[in-house]
């Protein structure tokens, strides 16, 4: 989505650029609407093209980051470098002078220079995207303003000495502002005195705040995972990971999700949020560690935070839990609410059966979203309801609603990782699998396990040779 965005708005922006390099056409439209006109549709389809590249942009950055190649940390002082005498060479496009003379057209060598230095630094494809646009189209308006006889560009009084101390002092003054105060205010990105990181290093991890805030905007994509090096590779694709309590019945082959401790929550919690840099995570809290008392759940809540440095805690039930969640919510535990089919009641409610089927019992449930939502959740999961109700609940609710066999509408989705992989040996009707790695594991192991009782591994490749002696 934000690199549509960004696509859109970096067409419109040269769209209109290319445009005024069209004489003819832009002669013709000159004359049917007026001058003034023109310019106002050409400053207004421009200005629309930077918003949408700043925003586009930005939510790229936030959700959609792709990596190419990693730019080595060198780089990250070669565009500092050259964004000197790129801000200065804009300068001096007005502040003519000597500069302007010796260059001829330093707004685009400025233009270049800038592209040029962030495409060497960032080896994203959003950035290769916008940088390389620019580069190209500074290219391409140089390479016309040779065949253009009406360049276009009012005339500016030329001068000497006075005019090229002009552009070296604005120039610098707008590299330092460049750097101190619009890159890390408005680009997120320190550029002076923080070591030399990509900007996707200084990525920042999203945050329950961050998630509240999507509510009816675009699907929050969330999984379950309880490793580090799953969690890696989720972190570029979902927004949320939650450590579930399923880790239970997933990893350790429990048969429900009660015998889960809060010290096998941590451990996980930890590994995730090793393996992530991104996406928030959330830690689910085990039966028993948080419902006899608000207390309690404080108590139990402070520590997963502590011990893991999760994003936020996710705990089961609706109303019964209300003061709970206002509790932990009021002294800065941000809490995710899970309504519906909720696995740790099991004994009580006696099978994992999908609720709400009847119309007759949706009071019940709305009622639940309704109270965790009052309580001051940041979300809830709704687990296996019947679909119009939990399009009800999304439309009722003011914060965002994820679906585990819940309902397109919801405002996200979530799904236990090794359901959808096919590694679970049974899963619900809700799941849908996009993978099937069973299989490809255990002929994995198949082939691993004939090559060894064939002594065909280790290979010569696979073990170590003596050194070669010195002669
Ligand atoms: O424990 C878990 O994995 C969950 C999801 C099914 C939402 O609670």
């Amino acid at each position: 989505m934000g690199l549509a965005l960004l696509v859109l708005g970096l067409a419109g922006f040269f769209g209109a650029h290319v445009f005024v390099t069209l004489r003819t056409a832009r002669g013709e439209l000159i004359e049917r609407i007026g001058e003034g006109p023109y310019k106002g549709l050409m400053a207004l389809v421009s200005l629309a093209g930077l918003i949408l590249i700043g925003y586009g942009f930005g939510q790229y950055r936030a959700t959609g980051w792709i990596d190419v190649w990693s730019p080595p940390p060198w780089t990250y002082y070669v565009t500092q470098i050259l964004m000197w005498p790129a801000s200065i060479f804009v300068v001096a496009a007005y502040s003519r002078g000597n500069i302007w003379r010796a260059l001829k057209h330093p707004m685009l060598i400025g233009v270049k220079t800038w592209a040029a230095a962030h495409l060497i630094s960032n080896g994203d494809f959003g950035s290769i995207v916008l940088f390389g646009s620019f580069l190209v189209w500074a290219g391409y308006d140089r390479m016309t303003l040779k065949h253009r006889s009406d360049p276009g560009a009012p005339a500016i009084p030329v001068g000497g000495h006075r005019n090229d101390t002009i552009a070296l002092v604005v120039g610098t003054i707008l590299y330092l502002a460049l750097g101190f105060i619009f890159h890390p205010l408005v680009i997120g990105v320190a550029v002076f005195g923080s070591s030399p990181m990509s900007a996707r290093d200084e990525i920042k991890r999203l945050t329950a705040p961050d998630i509240r805030a999507r509510k009816g905007g675009e699907p929050i994509v969330c999984l379950t995972s309880y490793h580090a090096h799953t969690a890696r590779l989720l972190d570029r694709h979902c927004d949320l990971i939650l450590v579930g309590d399923s880790l239970g019945m997933v990893m350790h082959g429990l048969e429900t999700t009660v015998p889960v401790t809060l010290d096998m929550m941590i451990l996980q919690g930890l590994a995730v949020m090793r393996g992530s840099k991104r996406a928030l995570v959330v830690v689910d809290m085990p039966f028993g560690s948080y419902e006899a008392s608000k207390e309690q759940a404080f108590m139990s809540a402070a520590r997963v935070m502590k011990e893991t440095g999760c994003g936020a805690i996710k705990v089961e039930g609706g109303r019964r839990m209300a003061e709970s969640i206002a509790f932990m919510v009021e002294r800065g535990v941000p809490v995710m609410g899970h309504i519906g089919l909720t696995p740790q009641s099991i004994n009580t409610i006696g099978s994992f059966r999908a609720q709400g089927r009847d119309e007759s019992d949706w009071g019940p449930i709305e009622e639940d979203a309704r109270a965790v939502a009052q309580a001051g959740a940041f979300s809830v999961v709704i687990e296996a309801v019947a679909e119009p109700l939990a399009r009800r609940i999304t439309a009722a609710v003011e914060i965002p609603t994820i679906g585990i066999g819940g309902s397109v509408a919801c405002d996200g989705q979530i799904l236990v990782l090794e359901d959808m992989l096919g590694l679970s040996p049974r899963v619900p009707k809700f799941v849908k699998c996009y993978a099937e790695l069973g299989p490809s594991i255990e002929a994995a192991v198949a082939a691993y396990a004939a090559d060894v009782r064939a002594r065909a591994f280790p290979a010569t490749e696979h073990v170590y040779p003596l050194r070669a002696k010195a002669k």
